[in-house]
């Protein structure tokens, strides 16, 4: 399947040696369907001419934001227009700094801030560039701004060195540029989230919970209802606005969530347990608040129900997605939960890293099958959530032909 048909995409190519996969990448991309209009910074113009990415693109290259024929051809705002996708690949230090300050001091700078399309980078550069502080600040600035970021692989460089920064390989940047056009991909599937935090009461104000922001289950159910999906977010108490067009329950502990979940089961397709539901609750809930009268105080707990092994053992069966935040272990972790709950995936999350996970903005993520594990790079939580909802849907696809 042609997975980019009629999309246009601007290919950005800054000047790091990684260039010349350039030529490459236009091909992928044109035999997934792509039309493909290419922008070359006066450094990409050392390492590749643009006369080859002409020939493979089928369009003149625009390599100047001061040249009144081009701009007479084809205008920057009206290739900023023209757009679907903005992909800089490969993308240098120096390209991810400029476009984190919001310069416009060539032409790619320049489309950059005139687009409203999405704009995707796969950096390349030395691996020392890459760890150094001011080009991790610089990458924290494009995820807040919701740029894709994809890769950069790790391994051996043009330079000697070994480690992170190699561009990642055209037909995985290809895969990646596709994954931005999720549209479509869940027509008609009815898909149902818990998110946030569970709160269990110990006696009118006062409750057990957790950390959990809910913003990843709010993302997920943005991304499935753009990708088509009829959606029923089940909610723990959180300060989040619903998702247009999203049905959404609000619930406080984890009994009443598992009530909610049961009663959307007839017509489910796909679960998501994204939810930190408390592991245990108050034995009993005192009516009155409990007077501090003694030194020391023992609450009773016990446990809750599990949402999602439950979801996964009613007929009929929806594709369960569960996910799995550790502080050790991991992956190993996470496996034995696929198994455990008897899920059909799980995404695992490092919530030792405080980067990443609860409250933060951004995550990563490794998503387990039997079949394999997929690595989501370093994201904001929204663009997480396209790609694991992608991934979601391709699985689910597969388990139900
Ligand atoms: O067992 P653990 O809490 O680590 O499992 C996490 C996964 O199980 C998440 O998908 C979470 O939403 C789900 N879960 C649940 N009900 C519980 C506990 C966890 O649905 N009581």
């Amino acid at each position: 399947m042609q997975q980019l048909n009629n999309k246009h995409i601007l290919l950005g190519v800054t000047g790091g040696i990684a260039a010349y996969k350039s030529a490459e990448l236009i091909r992928r991309l044109k035999e997934q369907g792509a039309e493909v209009q290419v922008v070359m910074t006066a450094a990409a113009q050392e390492f590749i001419t643009p006369l080859t990415l002409q020939a493979l693109s089928g369009n003149p290259v625009h390599t100047s934001l001061l040249d009144p024929e081009a701009e007479a051809a084809m205008g920057h705002i009206a290739l900023a227009r023209w757009a679907d996708l903005v992909l800089v690949a490969p993308a240098t230090a120096d390209f991810m700094a400029r476009l984190a300050t919001g310069q416009a001091n060539d032409l790619l700078t320049t489309l950059c801030l005139a687009t409203n399309a999405p704009i995707a980078i796969a950096p390349a550069m030395n691996q020392a560039m890459w760890r150094d502080a001011a080009t991790q600040q610089n990458l924290s600035t494009l995820i807040a701004q919701q740029v894709a970021i994809f890769g950069p692989g790790d391994g051996e460089q043009a330079c000697g060195d070994v480690g992170p920064g190699r561009m990642i390989e055209p037909n995985h940047i290809a895969e990646l540029a596709a994954q931005q056009f999720a549209s479509g991909s869940l027509d008609g599937v009815k898909l149902v989230i818990t998110a946030g935090p569970t709160i269990e009461a110990i006696d009118p104000v006062r409750f057990i919970s957790n950390h959990s922001s809910g913003k990843m289950g709010f993302a997920l159910a943005q991304a499935a209802i753009d990708a088509g999906a009829s959606v029923t977010l089940i909610a723990g108490p959180v300060h989040l606005a619903t998702p247009e067009r999203c049905q959404r329950i609000n619930v406080q502990s984890a009994e009443q969530m598992l009530q909610a979940v049961n009663e959307q089961l007839a017509h489910c397709d796909i679960f998501i347990g994204c939810a930190a539901v408390a592991d245990y609750r108050p034995a009993t809930v005192a009516e009155q608040k409990i007077k501090k009268n003694d030194d020391s105080m023992t609450i009773s707990l016990v446990r809750n129900p599990d949402i999602i092994s439950a979801v996964a053992q009613h007929q009929p069966r929806p594709f369960c997605v569960g996910f799995a935040a550790e502080t050790e272990n991991l992956l190993a972790h996470a496996q034995q939960k696929l198994a455990r709950k008897n899920l059909d995936m799980i995404i695992a999350n490092d919530v030792a890293n405080s980067a990443i996970g609860f409250n933060s903005d951004n995550n990563a993520a490794t998503l387990i099958t039997q079949h394999g594990q997929q690595l989501l790079a370093l994201a904001s939580k929204t663009q997480l959530a396209r790609a694991a909802i992608v991934h979601i849907a391709q699985h689910f696809k597969q388990a139900n032909c």
